[in-house]
């Protein structure tokens, strides 16, 4: 499986119910609950899937309405330490495994999601 075909293997669907299984673990969550829009959730989950579904071979509409994703960036008005990430990407290999999608995309995107999660840590 390659990066760009994950697209054509699950389509907008698949990153829909991936990104929505992720999301409603969020307001609950004690560490990352708080660091999210209360009031832009919606917002928040269009961003995180518009980018993941060009980022794996689809529509480029994240950078369309973002420009560059410079995700470091982004990212730095968050406390990023060793406990948000990994929390954060507990939540998504929950998310993973909920939604069942086929097993090559699935491990693709774990390895995925914890890399680009280290890289981010910024505390
Ligand atoms: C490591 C733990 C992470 C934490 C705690 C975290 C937290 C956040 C928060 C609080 C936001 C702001 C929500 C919004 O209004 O968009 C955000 C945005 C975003 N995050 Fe993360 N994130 C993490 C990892 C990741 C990873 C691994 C990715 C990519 C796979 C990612 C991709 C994004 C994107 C695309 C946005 C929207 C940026 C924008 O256009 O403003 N994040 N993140």
């Amino acid at each position: 499986m390659d990066e760009l075909n994950v697209y054509a293997a699950i389509g907008e669907d698949g990153f829909s119910r991936l990104i929505a299984a992720f999301y409603k673990q969020v307001p609950d969550d004690d560490i990352l609950g708080p660091m999210y829009p209360r009031h832009d959730l919606a917002g928040a989950e269009q961003r995180l899937r518009d980018f993941l579904i060009g980022r794996f071979g689809g529509p480029p509409r994240y950078i369309e309405e973002r420009g560059h994703p410079r995700l470091r960036m982004r990212h730095m008005p968050f406390t990023l330490d060793e406990a948000a990430r990994d929390r954060w990407v507990a939540l998504m290999n929950r998310a993973l495994d909920e939604v069942a999608l086929p097993a090559e995309v699935t491990l693709l995107l774990r390895e995925f999601f914890a890399t680009t999660a280290t890289f981010l840590r910024n505390a």
